[in-house]
């Protein structure tokens, strides 16, 4: 029996996708034991789980190593990698927002100066908007970019927006929403298509019964 490969982001999010993953027939108990293995298989369903870097979720499907896995949309807009997007499973919901202290005052004029994890992203939505911009590109903690006046505004995820707030930031535009989406590697969707159909089958009736 061929095994479907599927990556899940490690963290709270990956978490609670095992459980959608397991509530649609797919289980692996092994997964729940509490220690530091990264691959869990589970023969009898023909099943073969691993952890891995959320961000990096969409290079193994892309490359095939995983078959399918669960990437934040953020991801899938900022690396575009070639994958099918196969459902919007509405969970890790949070929305990429522009940012800035509550006093900057937005000249349309001058060339804004904004910060980010997410150049893509922030450049694509500001083509759109037919602004000027100046990216900065950092690899975290870009709330300190206003503060030190590196940046007018930065261009990144808000939760709770609890991350803004301490740090007397304050959203100015929302971006996009984001949420966890269910990919597929294109080559694994036609020679795996029955059981990543299935799965896919399986995942929507749980969105939808959670959504009603
Ligand atoms: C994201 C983002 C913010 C924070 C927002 O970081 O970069 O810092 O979450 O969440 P909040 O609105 O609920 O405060 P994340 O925790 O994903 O880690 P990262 O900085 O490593 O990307």
């Amino acid at each position: 029996m061929k095994l479907l490969n599927i990556a899940l982001p490690k963290g709270r999010l990956g978490d609670k996708v095992y459980g959608m993953f397991a509530a649609a027939g797919f289980e692996c108990p092994d997964i729940l034991e509490e220690n530091r293995k990264l691959v869990f298989e589970n023969p009898a369903l023909g099943l073969r789980y691993f952890w891995v870097k959320p961000s990096d979720v969409a290079v193994y499907v892309e490359r095939g190593a995983a078959d399918v896995g669960v990437a934040g949309k953020d991801i899938l807009l900022e690396y575009t990698p070639d994958v099918y997007e196969l459902l919007d499973l509405k969970v890790g919901k949070c929305r990429m927002a522009v940012a800035s202290k509550h006093d900057f005052y937005d000249d349309q004029r001058r060339t804004l100066h904004v910060a980010t994890k997410f150049t893509k992203i922030a450049s694509d939505y500001y083509a759109s908007l037919g602004r000027d911009i100046d990216i900065i590109h950092l690899n975290g903690s870009v709330e300190i970019a206003p503060i030190l006046g590196l940046s007018d505004v930065i261009v990144d995820i808000v939760e709770t927006g609890r991350t803004l707030q301490e740090n007397h930031l304050e959203v100015r535009e929302t971006v996009v929403p984001i949420s966890a989406r269910l990919i597929a590697n294109k080559a694994s969707y036609e020679f795996k298509r029955e059981m990543i159909d299935r799965l896919r089958e399986g995942l929507a009736k749980l969105v939808e019964e959670a959504e009603a």
